[in-house]
């Protein structure tokens, strides 16, 4: 009988949210996934969540922000499983303090150090498997703030996913011919812990209106699961009564 290897997904992010939804439908989808986040608490219990309903996982407790640690921890990856052939880049921080009368700089500096340059410290580490491969599949979850001017979303914030997209621009102009394609995801309100760390939390009532985890990890398996010579360069996902 010939077996199918299965495809090995890196998802940052994964404790929580977005990212530990998409880990769960793509481990469902048959990819073995390695699960990324600073706690390691939670990072493990996405991955039971994976092998008990029979997947394959591997934890990866990981600040993206640290490049030695991230290094070691695709080090790891690699030596575990091989090269990798999906990356899913949940990762995020922002601040309540977010407007220019109100903001600092050191906050500004590490929410685009997270959403941004901690992207591309992934992208860097993997591509080169993925060139070897010639194939990657990349899926950058940005936001909708950066596809349209939200200035509730906060200067650092708006910024640095503004920039997911020239980055994601960037990777399809100049890794396609390896096979490489890379999707700016841009979910709308979505009720996860993130919301905590807006200026006014949301209550039930609002969170009910929102999209859940689950709707952007089927839109995420859409993307991965996509032929090959397909590319879906851009997709903004919003709850039906987002303004
Ligand atoms: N919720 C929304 O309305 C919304 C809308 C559009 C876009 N987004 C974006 O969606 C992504 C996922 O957010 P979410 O809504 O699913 O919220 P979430 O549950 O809070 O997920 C964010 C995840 O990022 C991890 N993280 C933060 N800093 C990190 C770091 N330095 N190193 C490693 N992991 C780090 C957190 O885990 P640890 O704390 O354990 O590290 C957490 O699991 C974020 O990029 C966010 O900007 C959210």
């Amino acid at each position: 009988m010939m077996t199918t290897e299965r495809r090995v997904l890196w998802v940052t992010g994964a404790g929580s949210g977005m990212g530990r939804a998409s880990a769960v439908a793509a481990a469902a989808s048959g990819w073995r996934v390695a699960v990324s986040g600073r706690r390691a608490n939670a990072v493990a219990e996405t991955a039971t969540m994976i092998r008990d309903a029979g997947g394959e996982a591997l934890e990866l407790a990981v600040d993206v922000t640290d490049e030695d640690a991230l290094g070691e921890a695709h080090g790891r990856l690699v030596d575990t499983w091989g090269d990798v052939d999906g990356v899913v880049l949940a990762a995020g921080l922002n601040t309540p303090r977010r407007n220019w009368g109100d903001q600092s700089m050191t906050d500004f500096a590490a929410i685009v150090d997270t959403n941004l340059t901690s992207v591309a410290r992934v992208v860097d580490l993997v591509l080169p498997g993925m060139r070897r491969s010639g194939r990657g599949d990349i899926v950058v979850v940005s936001s909708r703030s950066g596809w349209r001017f939200s200035p509730g979303a906060g200067v650092a914030y708006m910024s640095s996913k503004t920039a997911l997209g020239a980055l994601v621009a960037s990777l399809n102009d100049q890794e396609g011919a390896h096979g490489v394609k890379a999707c700016h995801l841009c979910p709308g309100d979505v009720d996860t812990d993130f919301l905590a760390m807006r200026p006014e939390v949301p209550g039930a009532q609002q969170r009910a209106q929102m999209l859940t985890a689950d709707d952007i990890a089927r839109t995420v398996r859409f993307v991965l699961d996509s032929p090959a010579h397909v590319r879906i360069d851009e997709l903004a996902v919003s709850p039906i009564g987002q303004r």
